[in-house]
């Protein structure tokens, strides 16, 4: 599974490099860093609500876990910081981990 942060201009300026460091520590902690690969990412499209953070290849066998998920089926996280990074990866993101 992928993670992609994105980097583009707008969202850069709101912390992603902190978010992706944050989220590499996360991974870690998690010890699930050879399960969800962790990406940089252009600009996703919602540059107001960033820092965004997109998760595009959910396993079939977790996919229903995903709260907010887009038209094709990713799921999007809006206004990520450092400091909520954890919190939801926890709810959000962990639970659509296929161990
Ligand atoms: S710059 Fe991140 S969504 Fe546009």
């Amino acid at each position: 599974m992928n993670i992609k942060v994105c980097v583009g201009s707008s969202c850069h300026l709101k912390g992603s490099y902190d978010v992706i460091q944050t989220l590499k520590d996360i991974l870690k902690k998690y010890d699930v860093e050879d399960l969800v690969e962790l990406q940089a990412s252009f600009c996703l499209g919602h540059c107001a609500q960033g820092v965004n953070v997109k998760t595009d290849d959910i396993p079939e066998s977790t996919r229903a876990k995903a709260s907010v998920t887009t038209e094709d089926g990713a799921l999007l996280l809006h206004n990520v910081t450092k400091d909520n990074a954890e919190e939801l990866f926890a709810k959000e993101i962990y639970p659509l981990i296929e161990f």
